[in-house]
């Protein structure tokens, strides 16, 4: 596989698995970086996704780096806890803007891309929040329940391109997202978790290269759980 691939919050993280496991596979693979270095294995673009200047240019360089986007994971995402009440509005826009509008942004900017070219992939990162809902996290888990609509509507929309748009749902994934977690709340989490374990990356990275793949060709408007269990059947 040759693809030309694009994972945003490619720096650290479940990202940076994901964009290593796909050019492991022998894509080239972009990631963004808001902060700090790029990974040195990897073909970097700085970009705030939040920012619809930064995420154009990101596609454009890109683009001329290896050719236009064909497999977009949309996998940027951010935390800004607080209970409702306390929660100023700002936090909830902002988490709203960078795990959701931001997804739909680089969406849009690709489309066209596979359009031209009768093919593309799209992966978007939610997580199981989105269906359980979660106490502190209304901004997060209201962001990444909104990407079920954007996937299934986009599917519908792409459906006959030869474009799959699916999602993950992971659930407790060792990134420094969870750092902050407290021991209590975590195994709660864990006492729900089947396999009464948190997850890795490589676990998550696996999917999105199934997902983006040859393999995943029937399979579009899915949300696919990463979770051990959490949330099995939501
Ligand atoms: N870890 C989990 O348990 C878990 C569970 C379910 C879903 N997820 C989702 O998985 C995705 C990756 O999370 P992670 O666990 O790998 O978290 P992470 O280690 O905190 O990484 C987050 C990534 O998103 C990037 N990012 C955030 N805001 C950005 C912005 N405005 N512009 C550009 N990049 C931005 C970060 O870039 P910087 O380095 O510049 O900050 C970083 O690369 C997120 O969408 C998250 O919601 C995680």
């Amino acid at each position: 596989m040759s693809r030309t691939v694009l994972v945003t919050g490619g720096n650290r993280g479940i990202g940076l698995e994901i964009a290593r496991t796909m050019a492991d596979e022998g894509d080239k693979v972009a990631v963004t970086y808001r902060t700090g270095e790029p990974p040195s294995d990897l073909f970097g673009v700085r970009c705030d996704v939040t920012d619809p200047a930064d995420a154009e240019r990101a596609l454009a360089d890109v683009a001329k780096q290896y050719g236009p986007v064909q497999v977009l994971v949309a996998n940027a995402g951010i935390t800004k806890d607080a209970l409702a009440p306390l929660m100023p509005e700002d936090d909830f826009r902002s988490v709203l803007e960078t795990n959701l509008v931001a997804a739909f942004r680089f969406a849009r900017l690709a489309v066209p891309h596979m359009v031209r070219g009768r093919w593309g992939r799209i992966v978007f990162m939610s997580s199981v929040m989105g269906f359980l809902g979660s106490p502190g996290q209304v901004n997060y888990a209201a962001s990444k329940a909104g990407l079920l609509g954007l996937t299934r509507s986009l599917a519908w929309e792409l459906g006959r391109r030869r474009i799959t748009v699916n999602m993950v749902t992971p659930g407790l994934i060792e990134t420094d997202m969870i750092k902050n977690v407290s021991d209590k709340r975590r195994d709660a989490l864990l006492a729900q978790t089947a396999m009464r374990r948190v997850g890795t990356p490589a676990e998550v990275a696996a999917v999105v290269r199934f997902l983006a793949g040859d393999g995943a060709s029937y399979v579009t408007g899915a949300a696919i759980p990463v979770s051990g269990g959490l949330a099995m059947g939501q």
